[in-house]
């Protein structure tokens, strides 16, 4: 993309010559220059960036857990350009061949823009998602990703306000496959010399991915899996605390396991809880309604405890979602009848009053809704 030269001499303000002299002349030699300058000042190509979605080629692909259900696959800018910077607990958009969009944290090195990794456990009752990244993927094919964005930032005291990084113990606590956005910020928290440790958990040391990765930080990580010592309680999670100093913890994992975090830590102004769920939360507070497909006409009923979106997939299994936590607008649909119940932070009040809705989080205030599907 190129500016535009310029091109007319204004009028002389004096009205003794048709053109002002001295533009004139300055406007000739900007017309010699131009060509030579719009050259070497040609605005940066955007092709292959639309609307935030680049086009990347799978370079690597490899198992990352014993039992073979975690697939890591490393991607790489379609055009060999150098990919956008992003920081530990970012997330990309994969936009699957299928049509399907899912949401994978980064898990490998901020510092490096020549590549992405994420890590994808294969679940066989799952959305198909995970089964479409494991069967229909391979080394050298293009698809298209979104973001990356942060949800899960590392805070990281000291480091802008220069104070010791040691008067903070960073604690991490990762449940399977949530150890991908924690490995990134293992590794910053080393690199800064922050004092840290972590407990890894999971139903096995064969299920739990890249155990080879974590070997390096020797005792600082504690594996602690289901099949040998049981579920971990809180304080297993949270680890020794010792009162004065405080403690940012940082978590992802299943609901049940931040759950337990977010009771035991109540009202405790000693431990600072950061989390990421990889499964939707559950419904608080819903009352059932039924909800009409006008397309088709099919009408259901959406009970106190699930989703609307969970409704409409039992009609219409196509339905695009993603994160299921009211974060990404994948899910986003028109309301044609009815008073939704907006549960979600990322509709704006234009946007509502147009009849959108989050189906993912969001419900009906009333006993019916009718929308646009
Ligand atoms: S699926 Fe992400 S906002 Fe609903």
């Amino acid at each position: 993309m190129t500016p535009a030269p310029p091109t007319t001499t204004p009028p002389s303000l004096t009205g003794r010559f048709r053109r002002d002299p001295l533009l004139w002349v300055a406007t000739g030699i900007a017309k010699l220059w131009w060509p030579v300058w719009g050259t070497v000042t040609r605005l940066p190509d955007q092709t292959g960036v639309d609307d935030g979605v680049l086009t990347v080629r799978i370079v690597d692909r490899e198992r990352v857990a014993l039992d073979e259900n975690v697939v890591a696959l490393t991607f790489a800018s379609a055009d060999g350009g150098p990919l956008p910077r992003w920081h530990a607990g970012s997330h990309v958009d994969l936009l699957l061949p299928s049509g399907r969009v899912r949401q994978y944290s980064l898990c490998g090195d901020p510092a490096d823009q020549s590549s992405y990794r994420i890590a994808v456990r294969r679940i066989p009752d799952g959305g198909g998602g995970s089964l479409e990244v494991h069967e229909a993927l391979a080394v050298g094919d293009t698809l298209e990703i979104k973001g990356p964005r942060n949800a899960f930032p590392l805070v990281l005291p000291g480091v802008t306000d220069g104070r010791d990084p040691a008067a903070r113990h960073l604690r991490f606590v990762a449940g399977g496959i949530g150890i991908t956005p924690i490995l990134p910020m293992l590794a910053h928290a080393q690199r800064l010399g922050f004092d840290w440790s972590m407990i890894y958990t999971g139903r096995s040391r064969e299920s739990i991915p890249f155990l080879h990765e974590l070997a390096r930080y020797g005792d600082r990580v504690t594996i602690r899996t289901d099949d040998e010592q049981g579920l971990p309680d809180a304080a297993d999670l949270i680890g020794p605390l010792d009162g004065e100093r405080p403690v940012a913890l940082y978590c992802c994992g299943p609901v049940p396991m931040i759950d337990l975090l977010r009771t035991h830590l109540d009202g405790r102004t000693d431990v600072e809880l950061h989390y990421e769920r990889f499964s939707p939360p559950p419904v608080v507070g819903g009352s059932e309604f039924t909800v009409t497909l006008a397309r088709t006409g099919v009408t259901t009923t959406v009970d106190a405890e699930e989703t609307l979106l969970a409704a409409l997939r039992r009609c219409n299994p196509g339905v695009p979602y993603s994160c299921q936590q009211g974060f990404c607008g994948t899910c986003r649909i028109r309301v044609l009848d009815g008073d939704p119940e907006h549960r979600d932070t990322l509709l704006t009040e234009a946007e509502r009053a147009d009849g959108e809705i989050l189906t993912c989080v969001s419900r009906c205030a009333g006993d019916h809704l009718t929308v646009d599907l």
